[in-house]
């Protein structure tokens, strides 16, 4: 394997400000790490941040008329978030359906009555066996997917090694990634390129177009970098990589279910992405698989499995692969989650995907403004200002930030923390409110002491 021009890591490139002090904390931020931990007690900050909540008027009627504007997108009272928590981290994790245990009770109770014929389904019902397809084919409509060309399986890593195989196996040539991609996708990259010979190379995240050229076979992007929350721009460059002779494999964990995709009128080739993160399909949801349709019949799955076959019943010791998308699946379907995940894509059915990203933008919009007003040049925001250039996150830079996501913990705001000195905010317009974004404000600047 060959990595070449592997980059500085990113946060080596942070601003002076930031990186020349000693031990990294900048001058004109308040010193988070040496605050004694009494100073960090809830109760007090809570009371300063309600103060300062109170004194905000304007910024709170402007949320509440925002909200009220998009209030079509809401669906928060379909969700079970416990009160009075800001929860902006459903891009990690996204929260469970009301009512989502009686699905998944259904689902059990099915399994006790019906055994082992509940996977072929009797008296009408679908058995469990085409249940990977039949959740593809909720995900189509978000993922912009034509009918019978996604599968829910597997994780998303397992997903990406095969989608990338079964790349290389259709075209010569490095592979291509940025140093923004999420760690799995790098060592599953990394991965493939020893096993084949092949060399990975890994440029920054804004240099990725171009250095497509005809030495490429396959790309492998992922549409939001989720430290930062830029947003690639899936249609020109898998434009690009068609026109370089490429492959381009896209991972849309961070999009999808924030924002509409367009795989079809795109051209993508193959894509991949999580279940559980804005898609709210619970934790170790499954993922899913997309595969261009007229491409199908040319991709070969690296993991030839049982449930890949064409006729997994027939037991035949030849592997005969599904004529479609179905031979990307492996093994045994995880039927539990695939209910739950089945049960959270209802949600999206009657919601148009264009109103829901642009509610997204307000949030994050809205927020970036808010710690503008609150805190000026204090923070530095590392997500784009451009609206379009952005996915449904708002990450900003400090010293401690894992001591600034752990005090708006104690004061009921979940945010995350990425290694080493990220904060990292993520709105899902389905049920975050502008008035949130107020009051996680209000608790920034109070953890922050201002
Ligand atoms: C972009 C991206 N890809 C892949 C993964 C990992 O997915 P899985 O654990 O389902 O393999 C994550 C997890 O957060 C992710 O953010």
């Amino acid at each position: 394997m060959f990595i070449e021009q592997c980059p500085t890591a990113w946060w080596t490139t942070a601003s002076p400000d930031v990186r020349s002090v000693p031990w990294g904390l900048p001058r004109r931020l308040p010193s988070i790490g040496s605050v004694a931990p009494a100073d960090w007690t809830a109760p007090v900050r809570t009371a300063r941040a309600n103060r300062r909540y109170r004194g905000r008027m304007s910024n709170l009627e402007e949320a509440l008329e925002l909200d009220r504007r998009w209030s079509m997108v809401s669906r928060r009272s379909l969700f079970e978030l416990p009160a009075g928590l800001i929860y902006l981290d459903g891009n990690s994790l996204g929260p469970p359906l009301r009512g989502l245990a009686d699905n998944v009770g259904a689902a059990v109770r099915e399994w006790s009555t019906h055994l082992i014929s509940g996977w072929f389904g009797t008296d009408g019902r679908d058995g469990w066996v085409s249940l990977p397809e039949r959740v593809g084919s909720r995900l189509e409509p978000i993922l912009g997917a034509a009918p019978g060309s996604v599968v829910a399986c597997d994780s998303t890593t397992v997903n990406l090694f095969k989608a990338v195989q079964a790349a290389c196996d259709l075209r010569p040539g490095d592979l291509l990634t940025d140093s923004g991609n999420f760690p799995t996708n790098l060592y599953a990259l990394a991965g493939i390129a020893h096993s084949r010979g092949r060399r990975l190379v890994v440029v920054e995240p804004e240099s990725i177009e171009n250095a497509i050229d005809s030495s490429v076979g396959v790309v492998s992007v992922t549409q939001v970098d989720f430290r930062s929350g830029r947003l690639h721009d899936l249609g020109s460059i898998t434009q690009r990589v068609h026109e370089a002779g490429g492959v381009a494999v896209w991972d849309l964990s961070h999009t999808a279910g924030a924002m509409p995709i367009d795989l079809a009128s795109n051209d993508v080739d193959l894509a991949v992405g999580c279940g559980y993160k804005y898609l709210n399909g619970g934790p170790g949801a499954p993922a899913y698989m997309y595969v261009r349709p007229d491409l199908v019949a040319e991709v070969r799955n690296p993991i030839a499995g049982w449930f890949g076959h064409r006729r997994p019943f027939d037991f035949s010791p030849e592997f005969l692969p599904d004529d479609g998308v179905g031979r990307m699946r492996v093994g045994t379907p995880h039927i539990l989650s695939l209910v739950a995940l089945d049960a959270a894509l209802e949600v999206f059915a009657d919601l148009d995907l264009a109103d829901l990203r642009a509610a997204s933008q307000s949030l994050t919009g809205f927020f970036i403004e808010l710690l503008d007003r609150e805190l000026g040049s204090l923070l530095e925001i590392i997500t784009p200002r451009d609206s379009d250039l952005r996915g449904s996150q708002v990450s900003i830079r400090l010293p401690r930030a894992d001591k600034l996501i752990e005090s708006l913990a104690a004061a009921g705001v979940t945010g995350d923390f990425r290694n080493p000195d990220v904060a990292r905010f993520g709105f899902s317009a389905l049920f975050n409110t502008h008035e949130e974004v107020v009051r996680a404000v209000s608790e920034i600047s109070a953890a922050l002491g201002r």
